[in-house]
């Protein structure tokens, strides 16, 4: 092999974001910022508190609240066990994947001498805490002890203790397999959970209620991944919990949406709302449900069809147009709801008129996850294609007992952030605030972030060094943005970086400048020019900024 050759195979490898995973760089981030630093603002003004949640919780957390049955728990989530002891988990992986103990005399006891290990270890780790005490563990523990005295008195020698060797074999394979050996966690597919789990942990019960709390951050759901759908997105939420389950409380955190909405110029935005009842009316509006859709399950597709047993209500988020003729001839849940929920639902219209809410009913709209009853919401925004869900929310009366707390009354909402900030983009809102969408041409010179630069200082000579530094920091100070450049270039090289950074002022500092005590500041988009001194360029460039 040539030396060329080798060199070609020892080419690092090149990384890449993971699939649904993306960078988001600058000058987009700018955006990023302004959404958000609107939220903090807006969010305020209703009288909620930011929260900040852990990234990953157990995965019964999200397995309990949202829902065995739902997509999210059922395909979409990342779950991992977090070995307390790696040790032990060595050695239980080394048993369960064990080809063929009985291969040799050698491997035979080496094998024997590895379950005796995996005992000892269970045995010190339940004791320290490091694995739980759980049922699975004493379980696991006592079999394969019993297994293990089983399997020291056999040998290879002759048929019948090779046979009783491989019974105990295969049942400390599944003695090992159902120890837990460590934490299963899972990266938040949501937030709701984690509010609900945080107002136990913290007693917030006992706080003034309700206790209206946001949050903003990556979430994680393994969906297939397009336009408006990643692997890693982020949402901005907020949650009402506790109090009353007064209709004002739903009209309010609806109003909020739509107002940070309206701050940010959204375009094209609708409001969709709907009631699905209680664990009173919904069970049998669920039954009827179920018992309409098996008269036509023949022409339903596959997901239906699973969904007819699973979740019937899921079918009528069916986009499937074969199926969208038989779903409108279903029943509508208005039509069953209880006494109590139908009133709750006309008084939640009720005070969205009165705040000048404009909303469409939908009495398809019954979200994916399990924990919603009564008021379910959603919002599309323009330019977003099939994925055009901005924000969903909804009532979750009773998931904070169901997660062992108080009964507890709870209302909330998530916006997808991505498509949000997608959605701005492409009604061209973001323009208005001087963020660009970066064209991929530009990527390269913008990927360094530094678009938006007020001043860049071109400077040349030893003195003019020491001068240029300090006229950066006196100009940092006062809230401009400053490109020092860090060695010395020729003016000419110098602007043209500036213009190309979109510098909106080039301060010419040379030997000249620094002895007069006049600097001189060239304003890019005209190419006209002045000299200043220091105080007085200052205060025009903060004359120029308020204009
Ligand atoms: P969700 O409808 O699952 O509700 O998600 C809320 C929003 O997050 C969606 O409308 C969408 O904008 C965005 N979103 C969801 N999945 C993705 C994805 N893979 N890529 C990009 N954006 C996505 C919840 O999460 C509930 N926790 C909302 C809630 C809060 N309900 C009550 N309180």
């Amino acid at each position: 092999m040539s030396e060329g050759a080798v060199k070609k195979e020892e080419k690092p490898r090149k990384f890449q974001a993971i699939r649904g995973t993306r960078d988001l760089l600058p000058p987009e981030t700018t955006l990023w910022n302004r959404v958000e630093q609107t939220a903090h603002e807006v969010f305020a003004t209703f009288g909620f508190g930011e929260i900040r949640l852990p990234i990953f919780e157990p995965t019964e957390l999200f397995a309990r609240s949202i829902g065995l049955d739902t997509d999210v728990v059922g395909k979409e989530m990342y779950s991992f066990v977090d070995d307390a002891t790696p040790r032990l988990a060595r050695v239980a992986y080394t048993i369960t994947e064990w080809p063929d103990p009985t291969r040799d005399g050698d491997q035979f006891s080496a094998y024997k001498g590895c379950v005796s290990g995996f005992v000892e270890e269970l045995e010190a780790a339940m004791a320290n805490g490091e694995a739980p005490r759980s049922t699975a563990n004493k379980q696991s523990l006592q079999d394969v002890k019993e297994r293990y005295e089983t399997l020291s008195a056999t040998s290879l020698e002759n048929d019948q203790s090779r046979r009783l060797a491989l019974d105990c074999i295969r049942a400390i394979y599944l003695a090992v397999r159902i120890a837990e050996l460590g934490d299963y966690l899972t990266l938040r597919p949501e937030a709701t959970a984690s509010v609900c789990r945080a107002y136990i942990e913290h007693g917030m019960q006992q706080l003034p209620q309700p206790v209206k709390l946001y949050y903003m951050g990556p979430m994680f759901r393994r969906e297939r991944p397009q336009k408006g759908r990643y692997r890693q997105f982020y949402q901005i939420g907020a949650e009402v919990l506790g109090g009353s389950d007064a209709p004002a409380i739903d009209a309010e955190v609806i109003e909020m949406v739509m107002t940070f909405f309206d701050r940010l110029e959204l375009q094209g935005v609708q409001l969709d709302i709907n009631s699905i009842g209680d664990r009173n009316c919904r069970p049998k509006y669920v039954e009827l449900l179920r018992a309409e859709l098996l008269k036509v399950k023949d022409k339903l597709g596959p997901d239906s069809q699973r969904r007819i047993e699973t979740n019937p209500l899921r079918v009528l988020d069916s986009k499937l147009e074969s199926e969208q003729a038989i779903i409108a001839t279903l029943p509508h849940i208005a039509d069953h709801l209880c006494e109590e929920c139908a009133a709750h639902y006309a008084a939640v219209k009720h005070e969205l008129e009165m705040r000048g809410v404009f909303f469409r009913e939908n009495w398809r709209l019954v979200r994916g996850l399990d924990y919603y009853m009564r008021t379910t919401f959603e919002i599309t925004a323009q330019g977003l294609g099939s994925q055009n869900a901005v924000c969903g929310g909804g009532r979750y009366d009773g998931l904070v007992e169901l997660l062992g707390g108080p009964p507890t009354k709870g209302i909330g909402f998530a916006i997808g952030e991505d498509r949000l900030i997608l959605s701005l983009q492409e009604s061209g809102k973001e323009v208005a605030s001087g963020e660009r969408r970066v064209a991929s041409k530009e990527r390269k010179e913008v990927a360094s972030g530094r678009l938006g630069v007020d001043v860049y200082v071109a400077w040349m000579g030893e003195r003019a060094h020491a001068t240029a530094i300090r006229a950066a920091k006196d100009l940092r100070k006062a809230g401009f943005s400053v490109e020092l450049p860090p060695v010395e270039q020729k003016f000419g090289k110098a602007l043209g970086q500036a213009d190309k950074l979109g510098a909106k002022y080039a301060l010419i500092l040379g030997d000249n400048e620094v002895s007069e005590g006049l600097w001189t500041l060239k304003t890019l988009a005209d190419g006209s020019q002045a000299k200043f001194t220091e105080p007085d360029l200052l205060e025009h460039l903060r004359r120029q900024k308020a204009l």
